[in-house]
Order: structure tokens, then C-alpha cells, then sequence
């Protein structure tokens, strides 16, 4: 079945199958793949990190150029403390264990959020980690940690807004392209599609600016289950959307 369908894929708009040059996904229902199973839900994100890993794997073999992953939101804060934790140290784990291979890759990290709140030794590994692999040229790893949409607007704004006080800038001059610009994401093209694992039907704050015009597809697996076939599945359920950026499409109608 996956062989089947990737014999199709056609990177950019040619005929077969879309590839997204920006490809974001909601990790969702590693707690209720653990359930399921009569596991800790902590076994969950150990799973969701090995779904990670493979889904880094296929993104470089079909062909996205970014991905970028919610894996912790600043809404995640409001569950218990050694959840949070774990999910932190699965974050120092994962460079620890797949630095080699993601270098070895030419994977380029950028680790997006607020740094607020975040202890200084995690500050210092990511900014070593998003230095050591800044050269890199291949497929962009996005995380998304400590992340929320409207936090990263209102950041934007007060840092415009400090601008136009100090009379660096004119309030008229302010744009779309300009708040844009004031993003985490200033320098990563809007996602042309966003996935959602586990059934759940929404974007729960994740990139909310760059998400205007992304398509959405939600798939019933949890995350730990997503694989290969899941990937190819989402490429050809988008690979049928006509994208009209507000237009009329190619039909005119
Ligand atoms: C959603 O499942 C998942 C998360 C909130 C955390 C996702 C984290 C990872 C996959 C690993 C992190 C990876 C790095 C690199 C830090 P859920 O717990 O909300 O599942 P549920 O809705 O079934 O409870």
C-alpha cells in the first residue's frame, strides 16, 4: 500500500502526488496509545519520539523541506509536574541520542517558543543545538516547544510596539509582512499543510498567524501509531485539495 501510493509522489505541482514544501504536525493521543496498552502515559511520549524520529525519515525521503512539530505547548504547563518534566527530559534525550544522526543527515533544528520559564541549562542546549546544525542545508526540524500561538502574536506586537515608542518605527509602517517578521517563525515559509493525529478537530494554538492559509487533515491514529502509510495517506488526501488563497481556483467557480 505505501510503496503504491509513494510511486506517485511528485515533489512541487506537477501530476501524482503534493509534497508540502512546510508540513506541521499536532503529535496528539500518546497518552491514549498508552492507555490503551495498560502503560504509563509517559510510555506514550517515548513512543511519540520514535514516531518523530520516523517521520524525520520520511520527510527527507518524500521530500518537505520543513516540519515543524508541537511538542510542548505553553498550555501543557497545567499538567502534573513529573509529566512536564519527563517531557523536558525527552527533549535533552532526544538531542542527546539523534544529534549524530540528524547531523549526519543535514538536518537543520530551529527550536521555536518562549524561553521564558525554561531553565538556563535548557536555554544553553538549545541555542548549542539550533548553532551546531545552523549550516546544515537539508530538511528544517521545526520544534515547537514552550510554544502558543497567541503568545507568539502578542510577543510580536510588544516588540513592534516598543519600536514604534522608541521611534525606530512608524505605526503606519506596520504590516502584515512586518508582524510577520516579528514571528519565531520570521524566517520559515507559512505550513502548506497541518496534521493532527488522533482524531482531535483542532489547532489548539499551534502556529495560528502562519496557519491561515494551511490545509488541514486530521487521521484517527494516535501518534505513536503514525507510519509510513499514515504519511502517504495525508500527502494524497492534500494532493486532492485545490488551494484558492481567497481566489477562485482554476475552475472560476
Ligand atoms: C500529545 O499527546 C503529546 C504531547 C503533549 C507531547 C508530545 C511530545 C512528544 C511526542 C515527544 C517530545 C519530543 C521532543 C523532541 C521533545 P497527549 O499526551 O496529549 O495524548 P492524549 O491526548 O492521548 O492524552
Amino acid at each position: 500500500m505505501a510503496s503504491e501510493i509513494a510511486a506517485k509522489i511528485s515533489p512541487g505541482h506537477g501530476p501524482g502526488l503534493r509534497v508540502p514544501v512546510h508540513l506541521g504536525v499536532i503529535m496528539d493521543g500518546n497518552g491514549r496509545w498508552a492507555k490503551a496498552r495498560g502503560k504509563r502515559r509517559t510510555e506514550g511520549h517515548v513512543q511519540g519520539v520514535q514516531s518523530l524520529r520516523n517521520t524525520v525519515e520520511y520527510c527527507i525521503r518524500y521530500g518537505v523541506q520543513y516540519l515543524t512539530v508541537f511538542s510542548f505547548s505553553s498550555e501543557n504547563w497545567t499538567r502534573p509536574p513529573e509529566e512536564v518534566s519527563f517531557i523536558f527530559n525527552l527533549l535533552r534525550r532526544f538531542v542527546a541520542s539523534d544529534l549524530h544522526r540528524l547531523m549526519r543527515n543535514n538536518v537543520k533544528i530551529r527550536i521555536v517558543g518562549s524561553r521564558a520559564g525554561l531553565e538556563p541549562p535548557l536555554i544553553r542546549l538549545i541555542d548549542d543545538v539550533e548553532a551546531k546544525t545552523r549550516t546544515n542545508t537539508g530538511l528544517v526540524l521545526v520544534v515547537a516547544f514552550n510554544y502558543g500561538g497567541r503568545a507568539e502574536i502578542a510577543e510580536a506586537a510588544r516588540r513592534l510596539a516598543e519600536d514604534a515608542v522608541a521611534g525606530r518605527i512608524d505605526p503606519s509602517s506596520i504590516t502584515e509582512a512586518s508582524l510577520g517578521r516579528a514571528l519565531y517563525t520570521s524566517d520559515i515559509p507559512d505550513p502548506d499543510l497541518i496534521i493532527r493525529t488522533s482524531g482531535e478537530q483542532r489547532l489548539s494554538n499551534f502556529l495560528l498567524w502562519q496557519s491561515a492559509y494551511a490545509e488541514l487533515v486530521f487521521v484517527p491514529e494516535n501518534w505513536p501509531d503514525f507510519d509510513e502509510s499514515s504519511f502517504l495517506r495525508v500527502l494524497e488526501a492534500y494532493s486532492l485539495r485545490e488551494r484558492r488563497y481567497g481566489g477562485l481556483g482554476a475552475t472560476g467557480s
